[in-house]
């Protein structure tokens, strides 16, 4: 289940010490160049003085441009490569690439480099909606297979094994395998025994890791992408270890994947101007993580177990646990991330969006994400014990408030996410497709030409080139009456973008 010891790390600790761009960047910013170059607040001396007198002077001296002694993103040749090297080592890459436009960006590059126009790629259903983007860029064409939803908890699970092999088999024109793990609620596939049956069929792997920069280096927690054999992953470092918003990272194996094709696609898909505040980041986030990670995460994973285990004494909430998913409903999962706090709310008779808005204004506690049914919470290296004590004994408040042991659950007859819908054209031939837009209630039976999530989780409910399904429209327009937020709608989330026939 999860790995013996964090030892199979391969890399020098001392080695791992070093922070060869973050160094670079404070070399230059102390040796107060004259600089005729962008940015234009010219390390801070033009900044609005509202900003400067908030977040102090000294943020603005690194925020840099390609400059020789800080190298560049897009030919590292200097200190940039170093870090990226770095980070490969820690990781047990052969490659690993910055990335400043997140997991979106990283997704889209994984696509790009792996798929040419008119691949086949099979791809699990809960994918993040930068998956579409990539498709819809590259021209490659889904066969989407669809993890279950358990009935009982009524949560999105990840794909099986036997769910991905059977997708395997057949599809057997399937070029590559694209595989969201962990799921936003932490739940992995099983990718020690999916990927090498991909790769004996001959699929190519990619992983959508964006909540999973940490696995590597803890034993408790599930084996990482890489450590499965992955050929790519994407991990969004700024989610759950100490990078910046936006800042992630893509890591590769080269044997089947052509890394100069990749490195191209990361040229066309990133800005000409990375921000080096976010690629500092992410050199002293790796620096961090390799070494004194295992030590940092020992921290947050006993405070997620203890708050685990008080939550789930608290009557009318349910907070998911190893031992679920390792049981019988889960038994195919790979493992649990158990730094995620997955707390079923549906018997307080309270959706999950309700919860959150209760934590949020009457106890200043914000949560990651809510669904109908349950609330999402992050526990990470940044937190505290008297974090978690405050959000336990919050939920208890609201717990004791709410219970209602004779009431059943206004809840329990929610519609669960469906996303197995007909596709009839490719995303791509449906984004650029003569399209219109018509209300929602008159689209049953139309091709979407629009990505349409409900955020977060992000995962497409509506894929563009599919046909729009009564069950969808009637799971979208319940899920915005409790208070979810829909993405791909109009403004109104009352019109919707279909292709003109
Ligand atoms: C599974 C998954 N993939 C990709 C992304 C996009 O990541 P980023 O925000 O780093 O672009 C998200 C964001 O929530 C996600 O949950």
């Amino acid at each position: 289940m999860c790995r013996a010891a964090a030892s199979n790390i391969v890399m020098d600790p001392d080695e791992q010490l070093r922070t060869p761009l973050f160094d670079a960047m404070v070399g230059l910013a102390e040796s107060r160049k004259v600089s005729f170059h962008t940015p234009g607040h010219k390390s801070g001396k033009g900044i609005s003085t509202r900003f400067r007198k908030f977040v102090g002077p000294k943020i603005f001296s690194i925020d840099l441009t390609t400059l020789d002694e800080v190298d560049s993103l897009h030919k590292p040749r200097g200190v940039i490569k170093e870090a990226q090297e770095l980070a490969a080592k820690a990781y047990g890459a052969d490659r690993s690439y910055f990335l400043v436009n997140g997991t979106t960006g990283g997704n889209q590059a994984m696509i790009l480099a792996a798929c040419n126009p008119g691949d086949q790629v099979l791809i699990a259903r809960n994918a993040h909606k930068s998956v579409l983007a990539g498709l819809i860029l590259s021209g490659a064409h889904p066969v989407f297979y669809s993890p279950q939803v358990d009935e009982r908890l009524q949560i999105m699970l990840n794909v099986t094994f036997d769910e991905t092999k059977a997708a395997i088999d057949a599809y057997p024109e399937c070029k590559v395998l694209f595989l969201t793990s962990p799921n936003y609620y932490g739940i992995c596939a099983d990718l020690e025994r999916i990927v090498p049956y991909a790769h004996e069929k001959g699929l190519v792997v990619l992983v959508d890791e964006a909540h999973g920069p940490h696995l590597k280096f803890h034993p408790e927690l599930p084996a990482s992408a890489l450590e499965a054999g992955a050929d790519l992953c994407v991990q969004s470092t700024h989610k759950i270890i100490g990078g910046m918003t936006q800042a992630s990272m893509l890591h590769a194996k080269a044997t089947r994947v052509n890394l100069t094709m990749l490195t191209n696609v990361l040229r066309f898909v990133q800005t000409t101007s990375p921000s080096y505040i976010l690629m500092a980041s992410l050199d002293l986030a790796r620096m961090q993580m390799a070494t004194e990670g295992e030590k940092l995460l020992d921290k947050a994973i006993r405070l997620a177990k203890e708050a685990r285990a008080r939550i789930n004494k608290i009557p009318g909430l349910f907070c998911l646990g190893r031992e679920t998913v390792t049981g019988t409903l889960f038994s195919q999962m790979g493992d649990l991330d158990v730094t995620k706090l997955t707390i079923t709310v549906k018997d307080l008779g309270l959706s999950g969006y309700q919860v959150s808005q209760i934590l949020n204004t009457r106890y200043n506690i914000q949560v990651e994400m809510a669904d109908p049914f349950h609330i999402l919470v992050i526990v990470s290296i940044g937190d505290r014990q008297d974090d978690l004590r405050r959000l336990v004994e919050a939920l208890r408040e609201i717990a004791k408030e709410h219970a209602s042991p004779a009431a059943p659950s206004a809840l329990a007859s929610e519609p669960l996410p469906v996303f197995a819908h007909e596709a009839v054209i490719t995303p791509r031939e449906a984004f650029f497709a003569d399209q219109e837009y018509i209300p929602l209630d008159q689209s049953v039976g139309k091709v979407s030409s629009e990505i349409v999530t409900v955020y977060p989780p992000g995962i497409p409910v509506l894929a563009p080139g599919e046909i729009v399904t009564g069950e969808a429209v009637g799971y979208l327009r319940r899920m915005l009456t409790l208070g979810a937020t829909v993405d791909g709608l109009d403004e109104t989330n009352s019109w919707i973008g279909v292709v003109r026939r």
